[in-house]
């Protein structure tokens, strides 16, 4: 083990920093194609081209990929986008509209409940099903119509680093290939897309050198036994995402919030017991983001700020801040994920818990 291990403690924290090899070998075969749909398969540009809806299933962190993906899609195509959790689409009722393109995502294929889900979808209407799955020959892809694999390599960490962020680049990917397909972007609009992803190693890299920051944060949070974690638009699921880490892999209850949501209950909760783990992208949100954190400062909430550059103005109303080092743009939940999962691996090695086998937690649930 310790010679597979390398330098690192755990399986988690190699993971963690393999992400920018992951990403440019996920990232490689899509580079040389651009955004053209073979890449997804032979039938693919006809399928994209005519699909009349598109609905996203997946469980886990593969879920919280999918939230990601509705925002990409929808804002690059205007297709309507769903996402649903498959052991809820596979016992609920409703037909498909034909033509609607499902995307089921799991790093393994091999998850029960999305396996009966997508054969669920079939027989709820003329649907295509597209894979996304880091196992070659998996059972999803094999009952697929569509696949992408994610290059991710073997993970062994239960609680899903790289597979998540290879997803990521994948349904970015896929975002653009449809719009590509349906003209629904101009060349120009496609060529900035496709122009931030040869950039993304490097910005991981860059975002993984501020480790010690987060080290810091986890001496902080290993005293805490709640948090909330806050975002907007891409960023709400990865706010998500790192509330789920956080419970996996530390064993402190933590809750992921759309930003917007915060007076709608979670307020209530906020006092200087409650640390708030917020992401802030430099957009056209940054000031509604600015007003949420107002309201948790007055209730003496611990803001805790990860941060595009731009957005010093938060500053006054945080505890602590880790400015990032680079612009992220629209890959922004991909570079986000980073310090999220630091912060959640350091917290459980401080805790001591078993970090790559979290208790009651399995790889791949492969029985209902
Ligand atoms: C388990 C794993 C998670 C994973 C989920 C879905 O809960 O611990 O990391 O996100 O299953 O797995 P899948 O292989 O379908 O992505």
């Amino acid at each position: 083990d310790s010679a597979e291990l390398g330098p690192y403690r755990h399986y988690m924290q190699k993971e963690i920093f393999e992400q920018p090899v992951a990403l440019a070998n996920t990232l490689n075969q899509a580079l040389a194609a651009g955004f053209a749909p073979t890449l997804f398969g032979e039938d693919a540009a006809a399928i994209f081209t005519t699909a009349t809806a598109i609905r996203i299933i997946a469980c886990g962190s593969s879920y919280h990929a999918g939230l990601v993906a509705r925002y990409w899609i929808e804002a690059y195509t205007g297709m309507p986008v769903s996402v649903d959790i498959a052991s809820e689409y596979r016992y609920s009722q409703g037909l498909e509209q034909r033509g609607t393109l499902i995307i089921a995502i799991s790093q393994s294929g091999e998850t029960a409940d999305l396996l009966a889900a997508i054969r669920n979808a079939k027989e709820r209407g003329e649907v295509k099903i597209l894979a996304l799955c880091n196992v070659a020959h998996s059972t999803l892809t094999r009952e697929a119509d569509l696949s992408l694999l994610t290059q991710a390599g073997l993970e062994i960490g239960v609680a899903s680093t790289k597979a998540f962020t290879t997803q990521l680049a994948a349904l970015y990917v896929l975002a653009g290939s449809l719009a590509n397909a349906r003209q629904t972007l101009s060349e120009a609009q496609l060529l900035e897309l496709a122009n931030w992803l040869p950039r993304l190693p490097a910005m991981i890299s860059a975002v993984l050198s501020q480790e010690s920051e987060m080290e810091n944060w986890a001496q902080a949070l290993t005293h805490f036994e709640h948090a909330l974690y806050l975002g907007r638009n891409t960023l709400f699921p990865i706010a998500l995402e790192g509330a789920l880490k956080l419970k996996e892999i530390a064993y402190i209850h933590a809750e992921g919030y759309a930003a917007g949501e915060l007076k709608h209950g979670p307020l209530a909760l906020v006092d200087e017991d409650m640390p708030i783990i917020v992401c802030a992208a430099n957009d056209s949100l940054f000031e509604k983001l600015m007003s949420n954190l107002r309201e948790v400062e007055a209730r003496g909430g611990q803001i805790y700020l990860i941060a595009e550059p731009g957005c010093e103005a938060a500053l006054p109303y945080v505890k602590s801040a880790l400015i990032l080092p680079i612009s992220t743009g629209p890959l922004a939940p991909i570079v986000f994920s980073i310090p999220l999962q630091l912060l959640a691996y350091h917290t459980a090695h401080r805790k001591g818990t078993d970090v790559d086998k979290p208790r009651n937690l399995a790889k791949s649930v492969t029985v209902e």
